[in-house]
C-alpha cells in the first residue's frame, strides 16, 4: 500500500487547492481576486463586488449594467418552491427552510444553462431569504420594490419598512463583507461536491447545510443571543470569564486565519457605530460589544470575527435574528458559485485516505446468540 500522509486535525495548514478568487492572512488582509476588502467596502456596489468574485475582474459599465438586468430577469422564484416551503412546521429553523428551498430549487430549474442556473441561484437569494421567513410565520409573500437598489430591496422585504439611503448602504456594506472568504468549511463542502460533478444546486445545498453549523455562519446568530443574555457592559468580564472556565465558547470570536484581528469585524465596528450614531440612540448596545471584545482579547486572546459586530448591526436595521445566518448564506452563494467553477475547471475528484483503527478479524455471531 503507498504511503499514507497523515494531515492535521481540521486540516490546518494543509493547502488543498490552487485558488484566484480570494486570500485571507494571519497579518488581517483579505483580498477578493486582488483588491484589498477595505477598498470594495469603502468603494463597491454588491453587483460590482459580485461580477468581481464570478468572473475575476472589474466591470466596465455596460458589463455592469447588463448583469445588474440579468439579475433582476432571474430574481423570480418559481411558485412551487414556495408551496414546499409552505409544508414545512412554522418552528423550523430559518436555514433548514433555506436549505430545503434551494434544494427545491434544483429539483424545478431543469433546461436553463449552467450560467443561468448559477445566476438564478444568485438572484432568487434575496427573496429566498425574505420569503422563506415570512411563509414560516405564517405571512404573505413581500412585494418587490423595483424602483430601489438589489440590497435595498433585499433589506425592504426583510422588514417590511423602506430603508434610508445609510440603512441601504451599511446592509450592501455587510453583504459585500460576506461574499467570500477562501477556504472555509462551506467553500471546501462546495469543492467537494462540485468536484463529483454534481450540479450547482446540489453544491450549493451542501453548502448551506456546513454553513449551517454555529462554528461557522450559525455563529451571527448565536452572537446575538449571547449579547442579549449578557444584557449589559457591566456583564461582560464576568459572563467571559465564567464561559471560558466552563471550556465553552464565545460567540463570534476566534478565527483560524486571523489570529489578531478580522479586518470585516473592524469595518462592520465602525459601521454599527456610525449607526448608532445617527440615530442618535442605542449606544449602549455598541457599549456592551466592546466591553465583551475587549474581555475576550484580555483573557484568552481571541480576536472578535465578522459575525460578532454583523449580529447587533443587522439588529439595529430590524432585521429578524432566525435570518441572519440566510442572510450571510445568501452572499457566501456568490462565493460557492465561483469556488465550484474553479474546481471543476481543473477537476480531481475529492477522495482522501482515512486511518483504520478499528477493530478486526471478529467473527459474526448471529443474532440470538449475542
Ligand atoms: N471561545 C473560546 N475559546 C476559543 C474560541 C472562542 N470563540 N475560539 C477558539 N478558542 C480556543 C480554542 O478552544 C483553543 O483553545 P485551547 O488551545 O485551550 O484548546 C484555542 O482557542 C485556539 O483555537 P483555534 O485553533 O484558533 O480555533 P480553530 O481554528 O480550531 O477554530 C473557530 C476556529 C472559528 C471554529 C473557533 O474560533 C470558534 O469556535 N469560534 C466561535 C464560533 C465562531 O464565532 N465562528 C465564526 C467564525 S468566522
Amino acid at each position: 500500500m503507498a504511503e499514507v500522509l497523515r494531515a492535521p486535525k481540521g486540516l490546518d495548514g494543509v493547502a488543498v487547492a490552487d485558488t484566484k478568487i480570494a486570500i485571507s492572512d494571519e497579518s488581517g488582509t483579505l483580498i477578493y481576486r486582488g483588491y484589498s476588502i477595505k477598498d470594495l467596502f469603502e468603494r463597491s456596489t454588491f453587483e460590482e463586488s459580485t461580477y468581481l468574485i464570478l468572473y475575476g475582474r472589474l466591470p466596465n459599465k455596460n458589463e455592469l449594467a447588463e448583469f445588474e438586468s440579468k439579475l433582476k430577469r432571474y430574481s423570480l422564484v418559481p411558485s412551487n418552491v414556495w408551496d414546499l416551503v409552505r409544508t414545512l412546521p412554522h418552528e423550523s429553523h430559518q436555514m433548514d427552510v433555506l436549505r430545503t428551498a434551494v434544494s427545491g430549487l434544483g429539483a424545478t430549474e431543469g433546461g436553463i444553462s449552467s450560467e443561468e442556473q448559477e445566476l438564478s441561484i444568485i438572484a432568487q437569494m434575496p427573496a429566498l431569504v425574505a420569503n422563506c421567513y415570512r411563509i414560516n410565520k405564517g405571512m404573505e409573500l413581500a412585494e418587490p420594490d423595483a424602483s430601489l437598489s438589489l440590497p435595498a430591496n433585499y433589506l425592504y422585504m426583510l422588514t417590511g419598512k423602506k430603508p434610508t439611503t445609510f440603512e441601504a448602504w451599511c446592509f450592501e456594506r455587510m453583504l459585500i463583507l460576506y461574499l467570500e472568504h477562501d477556504l472555509n468549511a462551506s467553500a471546501f463542502t462546495v469543492r467537494v461536491v462540485g468536484s463529483t460533478l454534481a450540479d450547482i444546486y446540489s453544491a450549493c445545498t451542501a453548502g448551506l447545510a456546513a454553513l449551517k453549523g454555529p462554528l461557522h455562519g450559525g455563529a451571527n446568530e448565536a452572537a446575538m443571543q449571547m449579547l442579549l443574555k449578557v444584557g449589559t457592559a457591566s456583564n461582560a468580564k464576568a459572563y467571559v470569564q465564567a464561559t471560558i472556565a466552563k471550556g465553552e465558547k464565545i460567540m463570534g470570536f476566534g478565527h483560524r486565519v486571523y489570529k489578531t484581528v478580522d479586518p470585516r469585524s473592524q469595518l462592520t465596528k465602525k459601521l454599527l457605530r456610525d449607526l448608532l450614531e445617527k440615530r442618535g440612540k442605542g449606544m449602549e448596545l455598541y457599549k456592551l460589544c466592546e466591553a465583551v471584545e475587549s474581555a475576550a482579547w484580555e483573557q484568552k486572546k481571541l480576536p472578535a470575527n465578522v459575525d460578532f459586530y454583523a449580529a447587533p448591526l443587522f439588529m439595529t436595521l430590524g432585521i429578524p435574528i432566525e435570518t441572519f445566518t440566510p442572510i450571510f448564506a445568501s452572499s457566501r452563494t456568490v462565493g460557492w458559485v465561483a469556488h465550484y467553477n474553479e474546481q471543476i475547471s481543473d477537476n480531481r475528484i475529492y477522495r482522501p485516505d482515512a486511518i483504520y483503527i478499528g477493530e478486526k478479524g471478529l467473527r459474526y455471531i448471529p443474532i440470538d446468540r449475542r
